[in-house]
C-alpha cells in the first residue's frame, strides 16, 4: 500500500527527539549531558548514543534550523553574518588595539549546529606537523596526523558535486574518505574562464604558486581545487550530518532548545578533586537542573565553555574573587591565550557578467549552479620566505617548513559570500599562524551578560607584517601574464601605498574568520598551564570534559576521537 508522503513525514516529525520546551523531556538526569549544540556537540551526541546504554541530553540555547533558507544555500552566508539576526549571539569585540581601536562585530552561531550552520563552509584540516606538534606537545601520539587521519575518515562523506562535472585531477581520493557523515565537495559550477586563468598561474609561476592537487592531505602548501562542506548542493552542517533522521531518532538522544546553560551545580571537593552535579540552565525566564550522573560535558565553543567555566568558578582565582564569583578550582588559563585569524580582502575590477536571479531560480529548480557554493575556486597556501626580516626578531610560529602562514582564497565576487556580480574579483587574505592573543573574560557575576570578547587582532609585528606580506602575494599570484587581458584595476590598488597607508588600510578592514580558539587549551598532563588533559577532561576534576574549539582547532576531528576517548572511560 502507498503511505502518503505526509504521513510518513509527521511520523518522522513524532520520533524526532529535538524538543522546544523543558517540560516534553521525559527527565533531568542522564548519563551525558551536552552543553552546545555546534560542531562538536552533535557529533558527541551522535556517537555516544550509538551505545543504547547511554542516555544524553544536549542543551543548546539557541533555536531550530529547520528551513533556516540562508543556512540551505551556500551562497546566502553573509545573510547570516553581516548584522544581528535571529540566529545570531550578536556579539561584538572590546576595542581592538591592532584594528585601529574599531570593536568588531563577531559571529557566533544561535542556532542548531552552532557555527556549522553559518560558516564558510571551507573544509581545511590544516597541516599534517600541525597535528604532530600537537602530539608531541600533549605527550600523546593520539593527536598526531596518523591517528587522527581515521577521525577525518568518520566525519568525511566526500559527495559528487552539484553538477556532477568529472572531477579526476582535482583532488585526491586516497586521502578522503565518502563512508562519513558530513558532506563534502568540490564546487558545484564552472567559472570556465576564471578557473583557467587560476591553473595557468600555476604553469607561469610555478615556484611561488605550484599545483597542489589537494591540500587536505597533510600537505597544503601551493594551490589547490576548493573543497566545502557542501552536498547535493545545500550546506552540511552538524545538525543535517550528525543529527540526520536516523539518528535524531534513537530513543537515548533528545535535544532541548532555547535552554542557556548558566553554571555547573553542586561542586564537592574529595581529595583535591573536583565534581558537579550537572548543569544550570534557563529557559522562558525559569532555572533548571540537568544532572548528569556519568559525564558534563562542555562544547558551547571557544566563547561559551570558557564563560561556563568561569561563571562556576572555574578559572583565575584572583580574576573571579574580584567579579564576587566564589573559586571553586583555580585555573588561571581559562579564556586566556585566545587566538583568532584575521582576514581581509583584496580586490580587483573584471570583465565579466552573472546574473543573480537567473542563479537564484537555478538553485530553488534543481540546486544546481553558481548558487551552489561560495564564489571561490581555489585556495593557495603560501609561507613568509625563510629569510624574511621578521625572522631575525620573531621564531616562527608555524609547526614546521611544510605547514602555511598565509590562506589565500581565490574568487569571483566581492568579498565573502558576496553574490558574484560578474564584474569584480577578490582574494581572502587569512593569517593563519597569528602570534597575537587575545582572551574571553567576565564583565560581572550575572551569567547571562555576555562575555567581554577580546581576540586580540594583529596586535604584533609578526601578524601585521605576515598581513602586509599576503597582499604582496596576492600581487604576485595576478602578474602572472594570463591575468592581464581580465584585470581592468585594482579597486583599491593597495601595491602602491607606503607602509604605513598599506597597515591602515589593513587596521581599518581587517576582521574576524571566526576561527577563534584554545580558550580552555590542551596540554600535557603536568603542564603549569593549560585547562584540559589530553584525554580532555578538565585538569583538577572529574566527571567534567570540554571538547569544542575551546580545546584546539579540527572541531570535528576533536570531537570525533573525543567521543572514543569517552566511550572508553565508560564501558
Ligand atoms: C563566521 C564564521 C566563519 C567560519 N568559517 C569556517 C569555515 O569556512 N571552515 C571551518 O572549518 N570553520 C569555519 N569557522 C569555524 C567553525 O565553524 C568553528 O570553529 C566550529 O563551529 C566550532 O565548533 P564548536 O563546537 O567549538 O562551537 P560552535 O559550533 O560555535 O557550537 C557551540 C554551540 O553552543 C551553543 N552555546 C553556547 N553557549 C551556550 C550556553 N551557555 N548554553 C547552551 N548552549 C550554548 C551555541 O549556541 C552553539 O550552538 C567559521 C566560524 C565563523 C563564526
Ligand atoms: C549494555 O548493557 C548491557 C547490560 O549491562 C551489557 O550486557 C551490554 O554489553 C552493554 N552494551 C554496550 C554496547 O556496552
Ligand atoms: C540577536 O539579535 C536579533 C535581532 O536583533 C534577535 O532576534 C536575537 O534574539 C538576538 N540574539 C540573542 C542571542 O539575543
Ligand atoms: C587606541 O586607544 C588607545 C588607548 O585608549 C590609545 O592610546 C591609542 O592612541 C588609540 N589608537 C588610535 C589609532 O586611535
Ligand atoms: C564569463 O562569461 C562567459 C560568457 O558569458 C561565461 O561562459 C563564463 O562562465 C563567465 N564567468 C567567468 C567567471 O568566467
Ligand atoms: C542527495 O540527494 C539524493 C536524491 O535526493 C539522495 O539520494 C542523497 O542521499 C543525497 N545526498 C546527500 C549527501 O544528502
Ligand atoms: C599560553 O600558551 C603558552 C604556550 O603556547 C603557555 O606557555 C602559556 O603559559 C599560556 N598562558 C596561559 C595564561 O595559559
Ligand atoms: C527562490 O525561492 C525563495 C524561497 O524559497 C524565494 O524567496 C525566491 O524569490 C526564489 N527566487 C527565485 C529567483 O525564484
Ligand atoms: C625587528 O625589531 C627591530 C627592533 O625593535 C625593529 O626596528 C624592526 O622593524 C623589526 N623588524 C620587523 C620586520 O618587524
Ligand atoms: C596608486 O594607483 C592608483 C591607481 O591604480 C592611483 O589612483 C593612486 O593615485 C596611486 N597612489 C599612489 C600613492 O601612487
Amino acid at each position: 500500500m502507498l503511505i502518503p508522503l505526509f504521513l510518513l513525514w509527521l511520523a518522522g516529525e513524532c520520533f524526532a527527539k529535538i524538543y522546544e520546551d523543558v517540560s516534553e523531556l521525559p527527565g533531568l538526569e542522564y548519563d551525558f549531558v551536552i552543553v552546545g549544540a555546534g560542531a562538536a556537540g552533535n557529533v558527541l551526541a551522535n556517537r555516544l548514543t550509538e551505545n543504547l546504554n547511554f542516555s544524553v541530553l544536549v542543551l543548546e540555547a539557541g533555536v531550530s534550523n529547520e528551513g533556516v533558507i540562508d543556512s540551505m544555500v551556500p551562497l546566502f552566508v553573509n545573510n547570516l553574518l553581516s548584522g544581528p539576526n535571529a540566529y545570531e549571539w550578536n556579539y561584538t569585540t572590546t576595542p581592538q588595539v591592532g584594528l585601529n581601536n574599531r570593536s568588531i562585530p563577531y559571529q557566533r552561531a544561535y542556532i542548531l549546529g552552532g557555527c556549522t550552520s553559518h560558516n564558510g563552509m571551507f573544509y581545511t584540516r590544516g597541516s599534517a606537523e600541525d597535528y604532530n606538534r600537537w602530539a608531541t606537545l600533549t605527550g600523546d601520539s593520539g593527536w598526531s596526523w596518523d591517528d587522527l587521519l581515521p577521525y577525518f575518515f568518520k566525519n568525511e562523506k566526500w559527495s559528487p558535486p552539484a553538477d556532477n562535472h568529472d572531477t579526476s585531477g582535482e583532488f585526491n581520493p586516497a586521502v578522503h574518505s565518502t563512508q562519513g557523515i558530513n558532506s563534502v565537495s568540490l564546487s558545484g559550477s564552472r567559472w570556465p574562464i576564471f578557473e583557467n586563468q587560476v591553473i595557468q598561474t600555476t604553469r607561469e609561476l610555478p615556484d611561488e604558486f605550484p599545483f597542489n592537487l589537494d591540500y587536505n592531505s597533510g600537505e597544503p602548501l601551493g594551490v589547490g581545487w576548493f573543497q566545502s562542506t557542501i552536498g547535493n548542493g545545500t550546506r552540511s552542517s552538524s545538525a543535517t550530518s550528525y543529527l540526520a533522521p536516523q539518528f535524531i531518532q534513537r530513543p537515548n538522544l533528545h535535544v532541548l532548545l532555547h535552554a542557556q546553560v548558566s553554571k555547573l551545580v553542586g561542586p564537592q571537593t574529595a581529595k583535591g578533586v573536583v565534581s558537579f552535579e550537572g548543569v544550570q540552565f534557563s529557559q522562558g525566564g525559569s532555572l533548571f537542573t540537568a544532572k548528569a550522573t556519568k559525564e558534563t560535558i562542555l562544547s558551547a565553543g571557544a566563547i561559551g565553555t570558557p564563560a561556563i567555566l568561569m561563571n562556576s568558578g572555574i578559572g583565575d582565582k584572583n580574576a573571579l574573587t574580584a567579579l564576587g564569583i566564589s573559586s571553586v578550582l583555580d585555573l588561571p588559563s581559562v579564556g586566556q591565550n585566545a587566538t583568532d585569524q584575521p582576514t581581509f580582502f583584496a580586490t580587483w575590477a573584471y570583465k565579466n557578467a552573472t546574473l543573480f536571479n537567473e542563479a537564484y531560480a537555478e538553485w530553488n529548480a534543481t540546486h544546481t549552479g553558481p548558487f551552489t557554493n561560495l564564489p571561490v575556486t581555489h585556495i593557495a597556501w603560501t609561507r613568509l620566505d625563510a629569510d624574511s626580516p621578521i625572522f631575525k626578531n620573531v621564531t616562527d610560529p608555524s609547526a614546521g617548513p611544510k605547514t602555511p602562514h598565509i590562506e589565500i582564497f581565490v574568487g569571483t565576487g566581492t568579498g565573502f559570500g558576496a553574490a558574484p556580480t560578474g564584474n569584480s574579483m577578490s582574494f581572502g587574505m587569512v593569517m593563519l599562524t597569528p602570534t597575537s592573543r587575545g582572551s574571553i573574560t567576565l564583565q560581572s557575576n550575572n551569567p547571562f551578560d555576555p562575555p567581554l570578547i577580546d581576540p586580540g587582532m594583529l596586535v604584533t609585528d609578526f601578524d601585521i607584517f605576515t598581513a602586509r606580506e599576503s597582499v604582496a602575494q596576492a600581487y604576485s599570484f595576478v602578474q602572472a601574464p594570463v591575468w592581464k587581458d581580465y584585470i581592468i584595476a585594482p579597486t583599491p590598488d593597495l601595491s602602491n601605498m607606503t607602509t604605513d597607508a598599506l597597515d591602515e588600510f589593513i587596521r581599518n578592514n581587517a576582521y574576524t574568520s571566526g576561527h577563534i580558539v584554545s580558550t580552555a587549551a590542551m596540554s600535557a598532563k603536568n603542564a603549569p598551564y593549560g585547562v584540559v588533559n589530553p584525554d580532555l577532561l578538565v585538569k583538577g576534576a572529574s566527571g567534567l570534559s570540554i571538547i569544542d574549539a575551546s580545546i584546539m582547532a579540527a572541531t570535528y576531528v576533536v570531537a570525533e576521537r573525543g567521543a572514543d576517548l569517552v566511550k572508553q572511560r565508560w564501558t
